[in-house]
C-alpha cells in the first residue's frame, strides 16, 4: 500500500537534468497529446493541469500555443519543482506549480475559475477518490462554457484493450485502490457534476483523450 498523504511520483525512472525531470512516457505521448489539445482549447484559453508530473506537457502545449496560460500543479515536491525549472523554457506562459491533491477536502477553494482543466495519466494511479475529487471540484472551478479533458486508458467491458486489462492486474498488485477506470463510471461522475456531454478521441496504445462540457 502506498502512503496516502505521500503518493507515489510516477512508475517509471525520470531522467533528471538539475530540478527539470523527464518521463519517457511523456517523451513517447506529449506530442500526440499537445497535437489533439491545441485542437481542442480555445484561443487565449486558462489551464488548469491536475497531476503534471514532470511538466513536459505543460512545456509542449505551452510551445505549441503562446496565447495559453497555463497552470500546473501536482501533490509531489520534486514535480513541482520540476514544473518550475521548465516553466523557465517558456517566458511566464506556466504559472508557479501548485500543491494539488484531488482526495483532499477543499482543495479547489481559493482557486479562480479556468476554462479548461486538463488530467492525463493520474485516475488509475490514484484511489477512485481522486477522480471523484476532481470531478465535484470541476462543476466550480471550469466556467460555463468550458471543459474538462482527461487522457488515459479506459475499460470498456468487453471492449477493453488486453493491455489494460494487465495494466489493471498491475496496478492493482501494487496498490489495491489503484486500476484503470471504468469508463462509465467516470461518465458517470462527471455528469453528476454537471457535465453531460463527453466526447471522446481515440488515442495510441489504448488510450483515449475525453472532453467533458455542460451540454
Ligand atoms: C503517472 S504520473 C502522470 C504525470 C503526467 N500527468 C503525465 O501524464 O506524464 C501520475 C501523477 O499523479 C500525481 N497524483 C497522484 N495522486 C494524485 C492526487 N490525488 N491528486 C493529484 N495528483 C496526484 C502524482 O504525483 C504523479 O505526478
Amino acid at each position: 500500500m502506498t502512503d496516502k498523504r505521500n503518493p507515489p511520483i510516477a512508475l517509471e525512472d525520470r531522467a533528471q537534468d538539475g530540478a527539470k525531470l523527464r518521463s519517457p512516457s511523456a517523451e513517447r505521448n506529449r506530442r500526440v497529446i499537445a497535437e489533439q489539445l491545441s485542437t481542442l482549447l480555445p484561443h487565449g484559453a486558462s489551464v488548469l493541469e491536475i497531476a503534471s508530473g514532470t511538466g513536459e506537457h505543460a512545456l509542449t502545449m505551452c510551445r505549441a500555443r503562446h496565447d495559453i496560460t497555463w497552470q500546473p500543479s501536482d501533490p509531489n515536491p520534486a514535480s513541482r519543482a520540476s514544473q518550475n525549472a521548465w516553466a523557465s523554457d517558456v517566458d511566464g506562459q506556466m504559472l508557479p506549480s501548485l500543491d494539488i491533491d484531488t482526495t483532499q477536502v477543499d482543495w479547489a477553494v481559493r482557486l479562480p475559475q479556468y476554462d479548461v482543466i486538463f488530467c492525463a495519466n493520474m485516475i488509475h494511479i490514484a484511489p477512485w477518490e481522486a477522480a471523484l475529487g476532481l470531478a465535484v471540484a470541476s462543476a466550480e472551478l471550469v466556467k460555463t462554457d468550458g471543459m474538462v479533458v482527461l487522457y488515459g486508458p479506459f475499460k470498456e467491458g468487453q471492449d477493453t484493450a488486453q493491455s489494460n486489462l494487465d495494466f489493471d492486474i498491475s496496478l492493482k498488485s501494487r496498490d489495491p485502490r489503484w486500476g484503470v477506470r471504468n469508463l462509465s463510471d467516470v461518465k458517470h461522475i462527471f455528469a453528476k457534476a454537471g457535465f453531460n456531454r463527453c466526447d471522446r478521441i481515440v488515442m495510441p496504445k489504448n488510450n483515449q483523450i475525453l472532453v467533458f462540457q455542460r451540454s
